[in-house]
């Protein structure tokens, strides 16, 4: 054996039961197929709005380089304090209760690194973002998958309440409203049936609301709203605004939990980088953005609208999102229903590349995610292809 592979020992046991996201391995695996045209990613297509641009050039021509404090800029954590309280009615303290981390992904790798001991259960509605369930096994948890495929993609509160009368290790749940990968949102009703649930335990609320300026119908209701003391949000620029390479995120809960969160965090990243926080400050603040993110959010439905009607016509069975950027749709009888052989056909026969649905968990199978953070003339092609495929199929 040589050196290298007997290197290979080094890695912790946990490590060994994390596999690579079935999203990224796939996406790059077609990269080398002439012609491909993916809908993969969840990346918003659009352009950083230049007002907030200008803030991140303008902070680099004004050598604002030094460190910050680890919790991030005080004017960056009362913009994002005002932004949670004027668009979701939410009270946090710039000073004690907001971190500003490294995008969403930080401040979940913060709560779950803060709180996991060996073999701690992590409660995760699924389909879901697969970085969940990794994250939580780096850190010495267990993933339990709970399939809400049958009742809409949402957890209802019977199901929770099943779940936790059958596990005793539960230190947390995730809920991601609005989700990726099915798009739907939870109503104020079935919100407020889940927190009659947990109130009752100690179980941490770990909500990832990093979508939560896509919601198409309605306000965006957060959880937090209804038990502040047990929950934590995670939201960020990265969605709303298209800074998705800037890596800022938000993480906000009660003062206590933050003291402790920030342990870890500090420890990790240090300080977020100046110039993206300059820039989030404008994101979160100005009443451009709210201009920038309305157009943008325009064309999101426009684009789903289309999609949605387009892949019904072609006989996916597919539920209207009605946030975020994903369609999640059904593969049609006449099909191949393994998804992921499906979606190996789909790039074999049209060059057209989607996720296959079982990557995001129980539930997921037989469904592919569409992501319509494409410009329009894309999703036109995609249609054509996918025409072209059912015409193969179907002839
Ligand atoms: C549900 C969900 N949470 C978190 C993230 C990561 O967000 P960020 O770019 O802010 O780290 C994503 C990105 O796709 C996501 O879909």
């Amino acid at each position: 054996m040589s050196k290298e592979a007997k290197m290979m020992d080094i890695f912790s046991a946990q490590l060994k039961t994390v596999t690579p996201s079935p999203i990224h391995t796939f996406s790059e695996a077609v990269d080398h197929v002439p012609n491909i045209l993916k809908l993969t990613i969840g990346e918003p297509d659009f352009n950083v709005p230049e007002h907030i641009k200008q803030a991140a050039v303008a902070a680099i021509s004004s050598d604002d380089s030094h460190y910050s404090v680890s919790a991030g800029t005080l004017a960056l954590r009362q913009a994002a304090s005002q932004f949670l309280k004027r668009h979701y009615d939410l009270n946090y303290r710039a000073t004690t209760d907001i971190l500003i981390t490294i995008g969403a992904t930080e401040a979940l790798y913060v709560v779950l690194a803060s709180i996991l001991d060996e073999n701690d259960e992590i409660l995760i509605p699924t389909p879901a973002y697969p970085v969940y369930a990794q994250m939580t096994r780096i850190n010495g948890g267990q993933p339990v998958l709970i399939d809400v495929s049958d009742d809409d993609f949402v957890l209802t509160p019977e199901k929770l309440k099943q779940t936790i009368a059958t596990h005793h290790h539960i230190k947390a749940i995730i809920i991601n409203n609005p989700s990726n990968p099915t798009g739907i949102t939870y109503s104020e009703t079935q919100i407020k049936a889940l927190v009659s649930v947990l109130k009752d335990t100690n179980i941490l609320i770990i909500s990832d609301e990093i979508y939560s300026e896509l919601t198409y119908n309605g306000q965006h209701e957060s959880i937090a709203r209804y038990l502040p003391e047990q929950t934590v949000v995670i939201n960020g620029v990265s969605k709303a605004y298209a800074m998705t390479g800037y890596r800022i995120g938000v993480l906000a809960g009660p003062t206590l939990l933050i003291n402790e969160f920030n342990k870890v965090h500090s420890f990790i990243i240090m300080t977020p980088s100046n110039p993206a926080m300059a820039a989030a400050k404008v994101a979160f603040s100005s009443q451009e953005s709210l201009v920038s993110t309305a157009k943008m959010k325009q064309d999101y439905q426009h684009r789903r609208d289309y999609l949605v009607k387009a892949l019904k016509q072609l006989e996916f069975e597919c539920i209207v999102p009605n946030g975020a950027f994903y369609v999640f749709a059904k593969v049609p009888d006449d099909f191949i229903q393994d998804d992921v052989a499906f979606a190996n056909d789909l790039v074999d026969k049209v060059q057209l590349a989607v996720v296959a649905g079982a990557g995001f968990g129980p539930g997921g199978a037989g469904y592919i995610r569409v992501s319509y953070a494409a410009a329009m003339s894309k999703l036109e092609e995609a249609v054509a292809r996918l025409t072209c495929y059912a015409g193969i199929i179907r002839k």
